[in-house]
């Protein structure tokens, strides 16, 4: 059979240039134009990137008009109602569900690192109380490097799997003693007989002479929220974390740098900025008035857990929340609070408006994560820390993937120039 290609025609020249067409396992082909610039001096514009495919992947497969997400073949409602974070981070980093002997490995390497250096407990002090702890977490995880730098092998796949693990095992810690410090309260040290994420409920909520309550429905609740925070294909942070990676800069450093791109209010800092936006409407009066300025195109103002870049039909991850929010204000006995009831008009009201219609905006993932996460007790200046907590496990299977990609480039875009062409220097006194 003829390999596929598609034909660019310059209208300028005449010319005719072929180019490959490359075919995924699913989703929609891609143009190979790797030559393109050597054929025919053009580059391509794409800002944003909505059309480009920067890499091959094998982790995970989103169809956004279908609203499918898969890690590793395994649809996220399965996994969800299936899985555990931990299992599904062995998933994305191997690219298989572990056998028995191999989860209990890799479960207790991850309790075995989830400690961190001692000396790397002073950095905290170093920042102000009132910090936001997206700013700790990217200083910290960096920091991570100074601590391993001589150790790590860029070549070595053990050693790669390390940095991974030491990640994914150390960031509940950071995180956990990001929010005691903020609060003033005794940083705790992980837990031999809690497992990953009741763990991360200790450390953030336990105090040293109380015992820890702990609740099923929330234990599940949060580890369904870290499943679905785990990966999503080439977003912002994950791009950063492969960008930076890309120039075999360290794990540790190419991790925070996907921390800082996570923090922004369009990607991971959209949860924060929900519970922001309810709270300040404060009653269902409000909303009409929300909705209108959200259509305003002369106010900057977004409705904040509406649209996505890539769902256009609804986030599946949304559709699992949705139903789990429902199952923890139960189990909390908080069926009645005024923010889930405010929420729940919001989401009405929006999702019968011609604008959000037209336009495909509905809830995405960040709309009801916000709510669960308040209903738990987690302040909303912790929830993108949380999302990075989460992402650790995309963020580092992709890292070590594109290390074991035989075509991984450094990346290097081009640009459109649109500024002055070569002029000759005028001295001061001249201008
Ligand atoms: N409220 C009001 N209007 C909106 C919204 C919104 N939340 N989102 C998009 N629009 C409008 C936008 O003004 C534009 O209108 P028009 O065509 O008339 O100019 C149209 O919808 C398309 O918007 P866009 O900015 O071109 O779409 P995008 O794909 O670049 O943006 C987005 C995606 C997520 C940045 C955007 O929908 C947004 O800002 N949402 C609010 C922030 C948010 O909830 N982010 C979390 C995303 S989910 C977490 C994650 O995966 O990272």
């Amino acid at each position: 059979m003829m390999a596929k290609t598609v034909t660019l025609i310059d209208n300028q020249t005449g010319e005719k240039y072929d180019f490959p067409i490359l075919e995924g396992t699913q989703g929609p082909d891609l143009i190979d134009i790797r030559t393109l610039y050597g054929k025919t001096g053009y580059f391509t514009f794409d800002p944003g990137y909505g059309a480009t495919g920067a890499c091959e992947s094998k982790i995970t497969y989103i169809d956004g008009d279908k609203g499918i997400l898969q890690h590793r073949g395994y649809s996220i409602e399965n996994l969800c109602d299936k899985s555990n974070f931990l299992e599904v981070a062995y998933l994305l980093l191997h690219g298989e569900l572990p056998k028995q002997t191999e989860y209990a490995q890799f479960h207790a390497e991850i309790m075995e690192s989830r400690l961190i250096n001692e000396q790397l407990q002073f950095f905290f002090r170093g920042f102000r109380r009132d910090a936001h702890p997206m700013a700790i977490l990217v200083g910290v995880v960096g920091a991570l490097s100074s601590f391993y730098h001589g150790a790590f092998d860029l070549h070595s796949e053990e050693n790669r799997l390390l940095c991974c693990r030491r990640l994914v095992a150390k960031l509940p810690t950071i995180v956990a003693m990001s929010y005691k410090y903020s609060i003033g309260q005794a940083m705790l040290y992980p837990r031999e007989d809690y497992n990953y994420t009741d763990n991360f409920l200790y450390m953030m909520f336990g105090k040293p002479e109380h015992k820890f309550k702990m609740i099923p429905e929330v234990v599940s609740a949060l580890d369904k929220i870290f499943i679905l925070h785990a990966d999503h294909e080439q977003n912002a942070s994950t791009s950063t974390v492969r960008m930076a990676g890309s120039t075999g800069a360290n794990p540790y450093a190419a991790v925070s740098s996907g921390i800082s791109a996570l923090w922004g209010p369009a990607h991971g800092g959209a949860n924060e900025e929900v519970l922001n936006m309810l709270k300040s409407m404060g009653s269902v009066d409000d909303i009409p008035q929300y909705i209108k300025r959200a259509k305003d195109k002369d106010d900057p103002f977004r409705l904040m857990g509406f649209g996505h870049r890539v769902y256009k039909n609804f986030d599946p991850r949304a559709n699992v929340l949705r139903q789990s929010c429902h199952e923890v204000l139960d189990a909390l006995g908080m069926k009645e609070q005024p923010l889930l009831k405010l929420a729940m008009e919001l989401e009405r009201i929006a999702l019968e408006d011609e604008y959000f219609i037209e336009r495909k905006l509905f809830p995405n993932v960040d709309f009801y994560s916000g709510i669960i996460l308040e209903a738990i007790g987690f302040p909303s200046y912790m929830f993108t820390p949380l999302f990075a907590l989460a992402r650790t496990a995309g963020w580092t299977a992709q890292w070590k993937e594109m290390h074991e990609d035989k075509t991984s480039r450094l990346c290097r875009p081009r640009q459109l120039y649109l500024g002055e062409t070569a002029r000759e220097y005028i001295p001061m006194e001249k201008r």
